[in-house]
């Protein structure tokens, strides 16, 4: 009986367009360049992850949805650690930064967190100068001229399409700038610090339609160089603008659980599991 299945199983597999389509609801990708496993999150007792395994593919942009309180920024802030800023959280299982376990004990935090950079739903420039923002980790390590830190800023703000916007008020307060442009800035400053991965947890809550469109579209230019992983719980802008999705939910006792992850394009059209369907269609959440 079990190998009638199984060989049920495989004819399915080879007949697309019979029934539904042979998908694992969750897709492991090779070489990732974030990756956990089994991971189970706590704050004091209370479990708010449990048996996570997900994984980002190096260079794409990998978004996570799910209704409010399944864990989404708890996972978010693992990957880099944040949340060992919080006294009672503690972490089971594996995060990966390529083939880096996060969690070991000789591992150096800080050059974590800048490898793995974060933005926030609330732009957060430091009360400094826009020059100064940007050039803020490459001063921490040491001496550097005038014109590396110059060749930065411009290059930073170049890519994050704000150097036309502010080249001529560099020493100006960034917190005079707009939310959008703050943002943008704020992405300028992960990138001189040389992230390479880049963690967002809901980047454009605060801002207006067309700024929200300008960090998109930023997202896209940094596609095959920047690993991205966004929390969103913008539907539409999880579909616009990123490769993977995977969705969360909380399940037995609050938890937070991985239901699927997979492209995005395949989960938008034809999830695999009902619980995707239906919060996708809007039918909870
Ligand atoms: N610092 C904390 N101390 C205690 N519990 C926390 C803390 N931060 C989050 N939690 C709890 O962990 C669970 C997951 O929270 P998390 O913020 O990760 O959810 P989320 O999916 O990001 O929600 P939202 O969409 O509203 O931002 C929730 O039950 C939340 O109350
Ligand atoms: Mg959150």
């Amino acid at each position: 009986m079990a190998s009638e299945l199984s060989i049920l199983g495989r004819l399915q597999e080879s007949q697309p367009g019979k029934g539904r389509p042979a998908r694992p609801s969750i897709v492991q990708v090779d070489h990732p360049a974030v990756s956990t496993r089994n991971v189970n999150a706590r704050y004091g007792p209370f479990l708010a992850l449990r048996n996570v395994s997900i994984s980002a593919p190096k260079g794409e942009i990998t978004a996570i949805i799910g209704p409010s309180g399944c864990g989404k920024s708890t996972l978010l802030r693992s990957l880099n650690r944040i949340n060992d800023l919080i006294p009672s959280f503690s972490l089971e299982g594996e995060v990966m930064v390529g083939d880096q376990n996060v969690y070991a004990p000789e591992v150096d935090v800080a050059s974590l967190r800048r490898r793995v950079g974060m933005l926030f739903q609330r732009p957060a420039p430091f009360p400094m100068s826009i020059y100064d923002n940007v050039v803020y980790s490459l001063r921490l390590d040491g001496r550097q001229s005038k014109r590396t830190l110059d060749d930065a800023v411009e290059r930073c703000l170049q890519q994050t399409a704000l150097w036309e916007e502010v080249k001529d008020r560099l020493k100006d307060a960034a917190t005079g700038l707009s939310g959008g442009q703050q943002q943008r800035l704020c992405l300028a400053r992960t990138l001189a610090a040389g992230s390479d991965i880049i963690l967002m947890d809901e980047p454009c809550a605060a801002l207006d339609p067309i700024s929200t469109l300008r960090i998109e579209e930023l997202m896209r230019d940094l596609r095959g160089t920047v690993t991205i992983i966004i929390v969103t719980h913008n539907l539409q802008q999880a579909a616009r603008v990123s490769d993977y999705t995977a969705f969360m939910l909380m399940g037995e006792g609050r938890a937070g659980e991985l239901v699927e992850l997979g492209k995005t394009d395949a989960m938008f059209k034809d999830p695999v599991d009902k619980r995707t369907e239906d919060y996708i269609t809007g039918r909870f959440g």
